[in-house]
C-alpha cells in the first residue's frame, strides 16, 4: 500500500513560545546517582527511537522476499519512515478509542504474506500490547516492541525479556532531559556498531544541554536564527520530515548515556504518575473533553492524552504557552479513530519536573476552554 501522510494542521510558528515544555528540563541536580546495574548486554544507544526502529528494522529484514510489516494506523511518521526508507511494503491495523486493538480485525490481518508486526505502548500505556504480540509470534511474524513512550517499562523489561518479542525500542529524551537518544534491545546479537560523533560535537551538544548557544542568542539582539536541536545534529540527507538514513548508523552522545545511567527511574516514575493521575482527577467533568485513561497505575505515563470536544481547542492551549502536542501526520487508512484522532487527541505535558503551580496552570486553560466559549 502506497503511504501517503495528512498534512499538519497548526502552524507552530504561529503559536508564542511555551513556558510549560512537553520534556523536562535538564538541571545539574539530576546527575544524582552513578552506575546502575543494568544489564545492555543485548542494548545499543542510537541517535533517537526512529533510529532504533530503522535498525531494529535493517538487522530482521527478511532476503529475496518481500518484507511486509503490520503498523498501528495511529502513529507519527517518525516510526513509518524507517520502513518506507527500507523499501518495506505497509499495512495498517487499526485501533480503537482507546488505543487498544480489536483481536479479531488483527487476527485477520496476521496474513501469511506478512513478515513483521510492530506493537506500541502509546504515552507509556501497554494497552492490549502483550495479547498483540503473542498473537503475532504465534503467527510467526518477527515482532517489534515499541517503548519509545515508555523507557522505564524498556528498563524493566531487560531483566526478563518476553521470548516472544524479537526486538525493542525506546526513546530516551522523551522521558529524560537529554537531547538526543534512542536504545535498541534484540533477541539476537546486534549485528551494528552506531558510531559516536566527534568530540568537537559532543561538546557543542553539551554546551546546548547546558543552553549555552541558546543564552548568547538571547543576549545578541542579532537578525541570526536560533540554534536548535537538529543543528547540532545536522541533518545530511532530507527525504522524509523525521526520518534520516543518518540514523541508522550513528549512536546517542555519549553525555546522553550518562543522563541515562545517572538517573532515579524509580523517582521519575512515581513523580510521573503522581502528576498524571493529580491531572487526571482534576481534568474529570471539565466539560472540555476526556482524559484516555482515568488514572496510572505502574506505568510510568510519558504524557496525558486528552480527547477534546473541540478540536480548534487546541490551539487555545498553544495560545496558552503549553506544549501540547498532537499527532496530525497520521498516514491515510481505512482507521477512523485515527482519523478523528489527529485533531482531537491532544498530549498534556505531565512530566517528572513539572511543579504543582504549572499542573495547576493546565488545569485552569482546559477548564478556562469551556468557560471562555
Ligand atoms: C510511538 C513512537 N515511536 C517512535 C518514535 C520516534 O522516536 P524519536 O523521536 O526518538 O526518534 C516516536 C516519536 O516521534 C513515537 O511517538
Amino acid at each position: 500500500m502506497d503511504v501517503k501522510f495528512a498534512p499538519v494542521m497548526a502552524n507552530a510558528s504561529h503559536f508564542p513560545a511555551a513556558i510549560i515544555k512537553a520534556a523536562p528540563a535538564f538541571s545539574l541536580t539530576d546527575f544524582r546517582q552513578f552506575g546502575q546495574s543494568t544489564d545492555f548486554s543485548h542494548c545499543i544507544y542510537t541517535r533517537n527511537g526512529r533510529g532504533a526502529i530503522g535498525l531494529a528494522a535493517q538487522q530482521l529484514m527478511q532476503q529475496n522476499k518481500t518484507n511486509i510489516v503490520l503498523l498501528p494506523a495511529y502513529h507519527c511518521p517518525a516510526l513509518v519512515e524507517p520502513f518506507l526508507w527500507l523499501g518495506y511494503e505497509i499495512r495498517f491495523y487499526p485501533v480503537l478509542p482507546d488505543l487498544t486493538v480489536d483481536k479479531a480485525i488483527f487476527s485477520q490481518l496476521l496474513t501469511a504474506d506478512v513478515s513483521h508486526c510492530l506493537v506500541v505502548n502509546f504515552f507509556g500505556f501497554k494497552q492490549n500490547n502483550s495479547c498483540l504480540i503473542e498473537m503475532a509470534a504465534q503467527a510467526g511474524k518477527l515482532v517489534i516492541e515499541d517503548c519509545a513512550h515508555a523507557l522505564v517499562d524498556f528498563f524493566q523489561q531487560l531483566e526478563m525479556p518476553n521470548p516472544a518479542v524479537t526486538a525493542r525500542i525506546c526513546s530516551i529524551n522523551k522521558i529524560l532531559p537529554s537531547i538526543d537518544g534512542g536504545l535498541l534491545y534484540m533477541k539476537q546479537a546486534i549485528n551494528a556498531t552506531p558510531k559516536y560523533c566527534s568530540w568537537f560535537e559532543e561538546v557543542k551538544g553539551i554546551a546546548f544541554l547546558l543552553k549555552i548557544p541558546q543564552l548568547i542568542q538571547y543576549l545578541k539582539p542579532k537578525k541570526q536564527q536560533a540554534l536548535t536541536v537538529s543543528d547540532v545534529n545536522a541533518p545530511i540527507q532530507k527525504q522524509f520530515n523525521y526520518f534520516q538514513p543518518a540514523d541508522l548508523d550513528s549512536a546517542s552522545f555519549r553525555h546522553t548515556k550518562l543522563i541515562v545511567s545517572s538517573s532515579n527511574l524509580k523517582k521519575i516514575q512515581a513523580r510521573r504518575i503522581e502528576n498524571y493521575n493529580y491531572l487526571a482527577t482534576a481534568l474529570t467533568n471539565t466539560g472540555a473533553g476526556q482524559c484516555l485513561y482515568a488514572y496510572a497505575d505502574f506505568e510510568t505515563p510519558y504524557v496525558l492524552p486528552f480527547l477534546l470536544d473541540d478540536a480548534a481547542d487546541f490551539q487555545q492551549l498553544r495560545m496558552q504557552k503549553i506544549q501540547v502536542l498532537r499527532w496530525e501526520e497520521v498516514a491515510y487508512s481505512a482507521c477512523k479513530v485515527s482519523e478523528d484522532y489527529r485533531s482531537r487527541l491532544i498530549q498534556l505535558p505531565c512530566h517528572h519536573k513539572l511543579k504543582k503551580t504549572e499542573l495547576d496552570t493546565i488545569i485552569n486553560a482546559v477548564k478556562g476552554l469551556v468557560n471562555n466559549k
